[in-house]
């Protein structure tokens, strides 16, 4: 069983990732900690709760986190998500509760309580939380056994500006904490999430499962597209976060390679960049596994077949 903490700003794309989570039986969710992202916080921990219940999970923690980037003003991405984060379908106000208690210091006490190196970080949103973790409390890194993040693009560029990818532009300074920990780190970025089309064909298999989740996916999924297939002229959007927690599922769906990746924190115009030494020119020692290749259909219908036991 992997021990795993998910920290999020859904999102239809992290909400999928959730799902896709709380189907596994191989993983348990400790907790699942929002922040500040694809919009404010208080959406990203609402919609957290909203489809914990749509899995019928009310029983999973789920706690709020930092309101705002370390040092830059929050930038948010309604024109991708709508105005909720999760538009697409209608959903119902949650009624479980959210933790009184705040995300940092949930996540410090999680690794400090749980046997060192069995608790693995699945990161979906920017990584504020994370960060303010390791600042406050620097014991906790080795303790952490992996942090598998969607974060950053090399070879597809950038999303929000034309070098940086969402996640890392909203808070690169915890970016660069977070990379800078010697904590083993696995990188989701664009390279690979814009292979994970949610074309017609796909969308409609969620549809056709019947299920309340199956069909909740396929509204949110025709909703997020829409902006990626204008954009890049393709049938379907990358279905980005899921594949973090596919990754733990079966790994071997993905190809990767051991590089140096660093953070640009210092220039404007190319703030929140991976810089990723995927040729080996410098000398800097690798501190991530850069996923660059998946298989897409063995990714779908891994997918498929865990939302089949959703409700
Ligand atoms: C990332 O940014 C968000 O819009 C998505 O949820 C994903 O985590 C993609 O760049
Ligand atoms: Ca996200």
């Amino acid at each position: 069983m992997r021990k795993i903490i998910i920290d999020t700003d859904p999102g239809q794309d992290d909400a999928v990732a959730i799902l896709l989570a709380l189907a596994s039986s191989e993983i348990e969710v400790l907790g699942i900690t929002a922040v500040a992202g694809n919009v404010p916080l208080a959406l990203t921990q609402k919609n957290a709760r909203i489809i914990c219940e749509l899995a019928g999970r009310p029983d999973i923690k789920v706690f709020a986190g930092a309101k705002r980037p370390m040092l830059r003003e929050l930038v948010t991405a309604e024109h991708v998500h709508g105005k909720t984060g999760l538009n697409g379908p209608e959903w119902p106000e949650p009624e479980m509760p959210l933790q009184d208690t705040h995300a940092v210091p949930f996540i410090i006490e999680t690794l400090r309580e749980q046997d060192a190196g069995t608790v693995t970080l699945c990161v979906l949103g920017p990584l504020t939380n994370i960060a303010l973790a390791l600042v406050q409390a620097p014991d906790i890194a080795p303790r952490i056994q992996e942090i598998i993040l969607m974060g950053g693009g090399f070879f597809e560029g950038g999303n929000i500006t034309p070098t940086a990818e969402f996640n890392i532009y909203v808070d690169p300074h915890a970016a660069k904490v977070v990379f800078g920990a010697g904590i083993p780190l696995v990188i989701m970025p664009l390279d690979v999430t814009h292979q994970a089309l949610t074309t017609a064909r796909r969308i409609e298999a969620f549809r056709a499962l019947g299920n309340r989740s199956g069909i909740a996916t396929a509204e949110m999924m025709d909703f997020f597209e829409r902006f990626d297939e204008e954009k890049y002229g393709t049938d379907g959007g990358p279905l980005h976060d899921p594949n973090v927690i596919a990754y733990l599922l079966e790994p071997d769906i993905y190809k990767g390679r051991k590089v140096n990746v660093e953070i640009e924190t210092a220039s404007e115009l190319t703030m929140g960049m991976t810089v990723v030494d995927w040729w080996g020119v410098t000398d800097r020692a690798p501190n991530a596994l850069w996923i660059k290749d998946l298989d897409d259909d063995r990714f779908f219908d891994l997918l498929i077949r865990r939302f089949k036991s959703l409700p």
